[in-house]
């Protein structure tokens, strides 16, 4: 199989922006001032109005002809979150979300999971050093692809079927992006996990994806848990993972998991990746009706998702800048009242903008 193009490189780079609904549309703009005030190559962002108030006005999710617009003239998309209480329904983050990772067939979802002050750990004598590593969850197939059905539905007979996809293109393409990802970031241990003691099918595919792959990549350290072991050991010791590779569902769960073990979901990035093209970086969490409208949504999820979206764009001293900013934030005490500070979203922003300018190169 041909090298993996990790990186969508260039000297310039077009970057739509879609805040979406609730606090998405205040941490995003935040994300961009810092992006300004850190990237000095020519970068351009489009703002994209998609989202629930477009959805009740004009009842648009997805425009037609969205998907080839971003494929063919962005280099990434910076996403917000999706859900308003006004559509109960969640149509319109459905059809925007899933339809951008399943057309754009963003198949890698990465979720790094790292420590940046000790204070935000729940975990007992852990620090810094103990809590540095990614999971790569399999984005596009799984329990999530939507084939299923009722039958009796409603009916003390009912019958509920929910079908495990799992294609060897599939499970193939992951886990070698998982150990492209170790090899080139000079990472040695990779950790697969599946549930194929009791999924003795499905999973049985990735045990044989995972033990031909392998071979490929003798300088990594690579094992097998599964996921229920992963879940304890990611606990018990976290300081033994640096990579990890699971299906869709597990990896929604054990990278949620790993979220709450370094500071929680106002911190946690990701991006939705297909190597070498158009791909969707959104931080974790969701728009937040609770708080919306406040301005007391954290950034720094979104910030570190920026950082994400620069290593992707090959820019590694931009994205390690941005990285730099929220551990001094943290460090500062210059942050939002979910992590103990007093600063509103945008002073966040403000003092993030103020030190990338100060310590760009
Ligand atoms: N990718 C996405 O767009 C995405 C992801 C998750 C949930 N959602 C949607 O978001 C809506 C709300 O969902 P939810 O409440 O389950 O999850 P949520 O992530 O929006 O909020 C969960 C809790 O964490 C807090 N929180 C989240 N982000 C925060 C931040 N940056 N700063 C401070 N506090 C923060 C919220 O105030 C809330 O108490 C729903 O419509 C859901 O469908 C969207």
């Amino acid at each position: 199989m041909a090298n993996i193009p990790l990186r969508k490189g260039g000297p310039a780079a077009r970057i739509a922006v879609l805040p979406g609904d609730g606090i998405g549309r205040e941490v995003t703009p935040e994300s961009v001032k810092v992006l300004r005030a850190a990237v000095n190559r020519p970068m351009e962002f489009v703002d994209l109005d998609w989202g629930a108030d477009k959805f009740l006005r004009e009842g648009v999710t997805l425009p037609p002809g969205a998907v080839e617009m971003l494929r063919d003239e962005f280099d990434a998309i910076l996403f917000g979150a999706l859900g308003d209480p006004r559509v109960p329904s969640n149509q319109h983050a459905a059809d925007i979300l899933l339809g951008l990772r399943f057309k754009l067939d963003l198949y890698v979802n990465a979720r790094p999971v790292e420590l940046l002050h000790d204070r935000l750990t729940p975990l007992r004598n852990r620090s810094e050093r103990d809590l540095r590593l990614i999971v790569f969850r399999e984005n596009t197939e799984g329990l999530y692809v939507g084939v299923g059905g009722f039958f009796k539905k409603g009916t003390p007979d009912e019958v509920a079927v929910q079908e495990d996809m799992n294609t060897r293109k599939g499970v193939e393409r992951i886990i070698r992006y998982a150990f492209e990802h170790a090899r080139w970031h000079n990472l040695k241990r990779l950790c697969m996990s599946d549930k194929s003691n009791a999924m003795t099918f499905a999973h049985d595919l990735w045990q044989r994806v995972f033990k031909e792959v392998r071979q490929e990549y003798p300088e990594i350290e690579s094992r097998h848990l599964y996921i229920d072991t992963l879940a304890m050991e990611i606990v018990r010791d976290p300081s033994q993972f640096d990579v990890i590779v699971t299906c869709n569902l597990f990896g929604d769960i054990i990278s949620d998991l790993g979220a709450q073990l370094a500071g929680g979901l106002g911190l946690a990035p990701s991006g939705n990746i297909h190597p070498g093209a158009t791909s969707l970086f959104e931080p974790v969490h969701g728009s937040a009706p609770n708080i919306a409208g406040k301005g007391v949504a954290n950034p720094l999820g979104s910030v570190l998702t920026s950082g994400m979206m620069l290593d992707f764009l090959g820019w590694k001293d931009e994205a390690a800048l941005l990285k730099d900013s929220v551990r001094a934030a943290l460090r500062e005490n210059k942050v939002t009242p979910d992590l103990g500070g007093a600063l509103k979203t945008a002073a966040v922003g403000d003092w993030l903008a103020d030190y990338v300018a100060k310590n760009a190169k």
